[in-house]
């Protein structure tokens, strides 16, 4: 299989999961790459971010091909972004614990509908981002055992690494029993305030403890990041000269740098 499967999670609120998931998506189609991404989150922010509508009852959702009426095929749209198609989310998403409690295989349902799509559909996609939700519950155990790698957004503020022993256990956990394939790509500090003396803080501690793993570059705090979503468009459309949206088009071509390097190294 030659997609790409990337979650970007973090139990934490709030650190810049959707936000990171948007602009890498955009930095990625704006390359020629092909995106597909899944908004695994019952918020429905990255769907809202990306120009689509998250209001309830509709069944062009992740939900209804997670509770088994819709296939994938069948609920990919397309944004107003070349390149880059969606999966969209509401908040009928929160119901899906609940209503698989009885289902022992559950936590595999979203791999394997992905996999009957990429299988049978002859459609590829690059990569797919996933957006998981602040939680470590069984949306984003679904995300784990999907993907084949995971970007780590880090909040460059007070607290940040507090809750990332737990998720480094989750994602060993995961590992060693329903995907060994699974690896963390990289961790991205995102709302850094360079005047913050904290920001220089988080960030020399991230560095000594996960070493390379921590991406070079830096996602600032800036307004228009925050700004862009109400727009429905990722801030590297909306404005693709600010800090962030720099910041993003670097990150961007890290990883796909990071992807070079993989390749070759394999
Ligand atoms: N670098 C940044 N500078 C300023 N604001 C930001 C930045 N990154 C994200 N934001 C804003 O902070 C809020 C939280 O970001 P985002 O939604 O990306 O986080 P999240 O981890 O997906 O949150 P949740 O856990 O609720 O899903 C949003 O309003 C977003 O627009
Ligand atoms: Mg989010």
């Amino acid at each position: 299989m030659k997609e790409k499967i990337i979650s970007v999670i973090n139990q934490k609120g709030g650190v810049g999961k959707t936000t990171t998931v948007i602009n890498l998506a955009a930095g990625l189609s704006l390359q020629g790459k092909k995106v597909l991404v899944i908004d695994l989150d019952p918020q429905g922010n990255a769907t809202t971010g990306l120009g689509l509508s998250n209001v309830q009852n509709s069944d062009k959702t992740i939900y209804s091909v997670l509770n088994g009426t819709r296939k994938i095929s069948e609920v990919i749209q397309k944004t107003q972004f070349e390149n880059l198609n969606l999966i969209t989310s509401n908040v009928d998403l929160s119901g899906l614990e609940s209503e698989t409690a009885g289902d022992s295989k559950r936590v595999f349902i979203l791999k394997n509908h992905l996999m009957a799509y990429l299988n049978d559909s002859g459609v590829s996609y690059s990569h797919i981002l996933i957006d998981c939700p602040p939680s470590l519950s069984l949306l984003t155990i679904m995300a784990l055992v999907a993907s084949n790698s995971l970007v780590v957004p880090l909040q460059a503020e007070f607290f940040a690494l507090e809750g990332l022993t737990q998720l480094m256990k989750t994602i060993e956990r995961i590992k060693n029993s329903l995907n060994q394939n699974l690896n963390i790509r990289g961790i991205l500090l995102t709302m850094y305030d360079k005047r913050n003396k904290l920001s220089g803080q988080v960030e020399n501690e991230a560095r000594d403890y996960f070493k390379e793993k921590v991406y070079q570059t830096v996602v600032p705090r800036n307004v228009r990041l925050s700004e862009a979503p109400s727009h429905g468009v990722p801030v590297l459309i909306y404005d693709k000269t600010c800090p962030g949206s720099k910041s993003y088009f670097s990150f961007t071509e890290e990883f796909l740098n990071q992807e070079k390097l993989m390749e070759t190294a394999a």
